[in-house]
This record gives structure tokens, C-alpha cells and sequence, in this order.
């Protein structure tokens, strides 16, 4: 066994997105990639002789090969210690619960999240640090900045750990410790709620789905749901992990989830659905016949909170990403607690999180989460609805329409643009942006615009500012226009187009969305000349 430094060179384009770095199999099967990033990582994140390190991904293909380079750079740049999860797997969600729990230095997390997996598609590795969560941009900035000038990487020249056997080995000065990660999972989730009431529901009249999408929440919720809440077996669905999630795309929203959708959505419906993405963070949430967005789905977990043992006395504050909806900052405003505006991404919820000054945070993205970790998780979100459910006793919808009366509606929806070409993606924002002055005063969909900007967020914890968040049209009665490109995508650009309305009229509350805002989508496409520029006429994806 002896170790190696192998020279190597700059390879353009790892500037970590919106979460971590994201490209081809492809891309990161080329000499060198995967080992340069993770250098890079090795290099930026300070003394790492000695430390623990978590390491896991979200099974999809090439995970088990990028696991076996890391541990070796792990071993040969200093780390003491290694813990990984069976198989390779973690869940992202786990995988911050797991850095907390052991107190490790920092975490590597393989995932694509909700992308397409296998040889064709995804692949993606992000750094976690020692709070469990995404390490903030002057970290992810440092290791792109090193990327660029690198010029060697470490690694030991020894055989494969056997993954799939918990237990410690050693490759070289190195403890590498394969662990059951559903079980540290599995039992914080037990401390957060009340299973004794779960596991009543599922006695009552109760029907639940939930769909694994074939991606990595599978073995959790089949021991969580089915084996320690005693859920009948077969109620998670598609829960076997697949390298490839079947030739799916398992981001749970009401286009790609359709087999869940089409359930919920058929005769004799269950009463709760939900599923989960790739890795595990996301989470949909459906009642009989009944979506939620996910910006109600926050407002409602802030409102009820203290329904739930974790959070029974109350919440510190709540935060949410700025294009997500402002119902969480109605329910925080009766609450009398504070609720943030922080630009796309999980990254800028963690100061706030590690400050104590929020408990619950949200994206519009699919994403619920609290500060029990640092990444949005998936299942936290379903049992937190299971939760409120067996203590209220009412349907989902009768949740929200409840909801809505005390706080009125606020109609959301996001459209979608995927795979659009670049450069087109770009003057579709400038035309917007272009107009900021001559917009301001004008009526646009029956609404007089207040006022225009590019978002900016100044983290009021170390003050570091993140420029450029995304495209502003808002307007005096609170509805709101934006636009942003996406950070995650991996080829052309995806435009996401995130339109609200504030409804306060009860009677008006059983409107569908995509009605409620049509004069908003027409005022979008009207002013970013969207369909001219990109030839498209209806989104790729509405959520
Ligand atoms: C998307 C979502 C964002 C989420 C991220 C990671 O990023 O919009 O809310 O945090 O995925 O799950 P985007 O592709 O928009 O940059
Ligand atoms: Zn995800």
C-alpha cells in the first residue's frame, strides 16, 4: 500500500451550482474529474489531519466507484477517520444527521438529487460542513477558486473496501466505518415525533401511499412507515433502490411522481400521499384528490407546530426562499416571530439555523425542513403532516381550507422551461431587467407594479452578500412575478417563471391555480417575450 501524488491540471466548469457540483457520468468519468474536485474540496475546507469525514450518496450510477476514489484521497490526505454509509448510501437528509451525530469535520454527498440516473445522465458531489449542512459560498467559491489552479491530488494505491458489510476496516492510517444509516435516521426521527399517535391513525380509517420513486428513500421509509409505525405493508411504493431509478426522474411534484398523482388522484383515493426525490430531501405532499404546494405546505407546518413534540413549545422563526410564496409570512406575522427571505438554495438557511433564530424553512422547490438537521428532508415532512393529521383528525384538505380562511390564499405555481438554449435563456431575463424603470407604476394583469429588482441577500449573520438571485416584478397588491435560471440543470438552461397572488376572499379560495393566476402567466410571457425568444408555448413542467 503506498501512497501517490499524481500530477494533474485545471479542468474548466466545477463551480459548484445551486447545490454542489452537477454533470454528465460522462463528464465525471473523464481522467481526473472527480479527483480534482474532491482535492479541491481536500485543500480549501482547512486542517483536516486527524478528522472524520461522512461520506455517502444517493446510490445512483457511478456512486460505488466515485466512493472507493474518495476513501483512498480521504486516506492519503490525513482524514482519521471515514464514515460511510452500507452500500454507499446515504440519504442527504441522513447524511446531515449522521455529521451532526458523530461530530464529524464534514461530509462528501453523491447526488444528482431528483436528476435522471445512469451511465447517460447525472451525477453530482457536494460538500456538507461540520453543522450538517451545504457548505455556504465562500467555502463552495474557495474550492472552485482551487480547482482552477491545482495541480496535484493524493491518493492511496490500495484495494477496495467491501461496502455492503457494516463494520470497521482500515486502508492504511485510515478507519473507514460502514454504518447502518437508517437506524441514526430512524431514531432522531422518533425523538422529533409523536409515533404513539401515528401508529393510531394507521389503526383508524386511514389510508396512506408513499412513492420511493425507486431512489433512496426506500429502505427509510419502509422501517419508518411500515415497520415502526406499522403502516400496512405495501404502502411505500417503488421502494427498492435502483442505480438508475428505474429510467426515472424521481422528483416528486405533480408531473414526474404520476403514478402517486394518478392514485391519489383515481377512485377510492387513500386519504395521504407523499413522495420523495432522489436523494431524498424533497417531498410532496397529496390529500384525497388534493395537492398542496409546497409554500402552504411550510405555512401549515409553522401554524401547527406546536402540535408536534419536537416543537411544542413554539418556533423560533421561520425562513423561505425568495421566489417561494409569502403564506409562511402570514402565519409568522400572527405568531409574532420573524420570518426570512433568503435567496434559492438550502446553503443560506443554515447561519440562520446554527443563530437559533429559525426552526422551520422552505423552498417552493419541494423542500421542508427544520433544524433538527441542515439539508430539507423528506420523510421529516411527511411525518410531520402524519403528525398533524392524527392530532387533528381532519383531511388534508380540511387542513387547508381551514388554513386558508384564518390566512387567505396565496395562488402559486411555477412554470418550467427546461433544456432551452442559452443564450436565449439570458435575454429573456434582460428583457425584463430592461424594463425596471418604465414597469414601475404601469398596471400589468389588472395590478399595479410597486417596483422591480435583481434580488439581493445580505446574510444578517456574517453579513456576505449573494448578488443576482433572481428577477423581481412585484406588485402593490403583494403578487409577485419572478424570474430565475436554474443552477442545477447539467445541459442548455432551464427558466423558472414562479407566479403569486395573495386571495383573501374565502369564496374565491376553490379556484384552481393555473386559473387564478392566468393573468399573471400572460403578463410574464407579455413582458420577457418568452414564447418569441424560446419558440416554446406552454412550460416543460408546472408545479
Ligand atoms: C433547484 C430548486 C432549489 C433547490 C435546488 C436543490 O435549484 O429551485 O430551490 O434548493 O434545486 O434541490 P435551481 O435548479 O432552481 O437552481
Ligand atoms: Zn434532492
Amino acid at each position: 500500500m503506498s501512497e501517490h501524488t499524481v500530477s494533474t491540471q485545471p479542468i474548466e466548469g466545477q463551480r459548484p451550482g445551486t447545490s454542489g457540483l452537477r454533470a454528465k457520468v460522462k463528464t465525471f468519468q473523464q481522467p481526473n474529474y472527480l479527483e480534482n474536485f474532491v482535492q479541491a474540496v481536500f485543500d480549501s475546507i482547512g486542517d483536516i489531519s486527524g478528522q472524520t469525514l461522512v461520506l455517502g450518496g444517493d446510490g445512483r450510477f457511478y456512486n460505488r466507484e466515485a466512493i472507493q476514489t474518495i476513501l483512498k484521497m480521504a486516506a492519503a490526505n490525513g482524514f482519521a477517520k471515514v464514515l460511510v454509509g452500507q452500500g454507499g448510501i446515504l440519504s442527504t437528509p441522513a447524511a446531515s444527521c449522521v455529521i451532526r451525530k458523530y461530530q464529524a469535520f464534514g461530509g462528501l454527498i453523491l447526488s444528482a438529487s431528483h436528476n435522471p440516473a445512469g451511465p447517460d445522465e447525472d451525477f453530482g458531489i457536494k460538500y456538507n460542513i461540520g453543522n450538517g449542512g451545504p457548505a455556504p459560498e465562500n467555502v463552495t467559491e474557495a474550492i472552485y477558486a482551487r480547482t482552477l489552479n491545482i495541480t496535484a491530488y493524493q491518493i492511496l494505491d490500495c484495494a477496495d473496501i467491501n461496502l455492503d458489510e457494516k463494520g470497521k476496516f482500515s486502508m492504511g492510517d485510515m478507519q473507514v466505518e460502514v454504518i447502518d444509516a437508517v437506524a441514526d435516521y430512524a431514531a432522531l426521527m422518533q425523538e422529533l415525533f409523536d409515533f404513539d399517535a401515528i401508529r393510531s391513525l394507521f389503526t383508524q380509517d386511514f389510508s396512506f401511499a408513499f412513492d420511493a420513486m425507486h431512489a433512496v428513500t426506500g429502505p427509510y421509509a419502509k422501517v419508518i412507515f411500515e415497520g415502526l409505525l406499522k403502516a400496512p405493508h405495501g404502502t411505500v411504493m417503488n421502494g427498492e433502490p435502483k442505480d438508475d431509478f428505474a429510467g426515472g426522474h424521481p422528483d416528486p411534484n405533480l408531473t414526474y411522481a404520476h403514478e402517486l398523482v394518478d392514485i391519489l388522484y383515481g377512485e377510492d383515493a387513500p386519504d395521504f400521499g407523499a413522495a420523495s426525490d432522489g436523494d431524498g430531501d424533497r417531498n410532496m405532499i397529496l390529500g384525497n384528490h388534493f395537492f398542496v404546494t409546497p409554500s402552504d405546505s411550510l405555512a401549515v407546518m409553522a401554524a401547527n407546530a406546536t402540535l408536534i413534540p419536537a416543537y411544542k413549545k413554539g418556533i423560533a422563526g421561520v425562513a423561505r426562499s425568495m421566489p417561494t410564496s409569502g403564506a409562511a409570512d402570514r402565519v409568522a406575522d400572527v405568531l409574532g416571530i420573524d420570518c426570512f427571505e433568503t435567496p434559492t438554495g438550502w446553503k443560506f438557511f443554515g447561519n440562520l439555523m446554527d443563530a437559533g433564530k429559525v426552526t422551520l424553512c422552505g423552498e417552493e422547490s419541494f423542500g421542508t425542513g427544520s433544524d433538527h438537521v441542515r439539508e430539507k428532508d423528506g420523510l421529516w415532512a411527511v411525518l410531520f403532516w402524519l403528525n398533524i393529521l392524527a392530532v387533528r383528525q381532519e383531511s388534508v384538505e380540511g387542513v387547508l381550507a381551514d388554513h386558508w380562511v384564518t390566512y387567505g390564499r396565496n395562488f402559486y405555481s411555477r412554470h418550467d422551461y427546461e433544456g432551452v438554449d442559452s443564450a436565449a435563456a439570458t435575454q429573456v431575463l434582460q428583457n425584463v431587467r430592461d424594463q425596471f424603470d418604465s414597469l414601475k407604476g404601469q398596471t400589468l394583469a389588472g395590478r399595479v407594479v410597486q417596483m422591480c429588482d435583481d434580488f439581493a441577500y445580505t446574510d444578517p449573520i456574517d453579513g456576505s452578500v449573494s448578488e443576482n438571485q433572481g428577477v423581481r416584478v412585484l406588485f402593490e397588491d403583494g403578487s409577485r412575478i419572478i424570474f430565475r435560471l436554474s443552477g442545477t440543470g447539467t445541459s442548455g438552461a432551464t427558466i423558472r417563471i414562479y407566479l403569486e397572488s395573495y386571495e383573501p376572499d374565502t369564496a374565491k379560495h376553490g379556484l384552481d391555480a393555473q386559473e387564478a393566476l392566468a393573468d399573471m402567466i400572460d403578463a410574464a410571457n407579455h413582458i420577457s417575450k418568452l414564447p418569441e425568444l424560446t419558440g416554446r408555448d406552454k412550460p416543460t413542467v408546472i408545479t
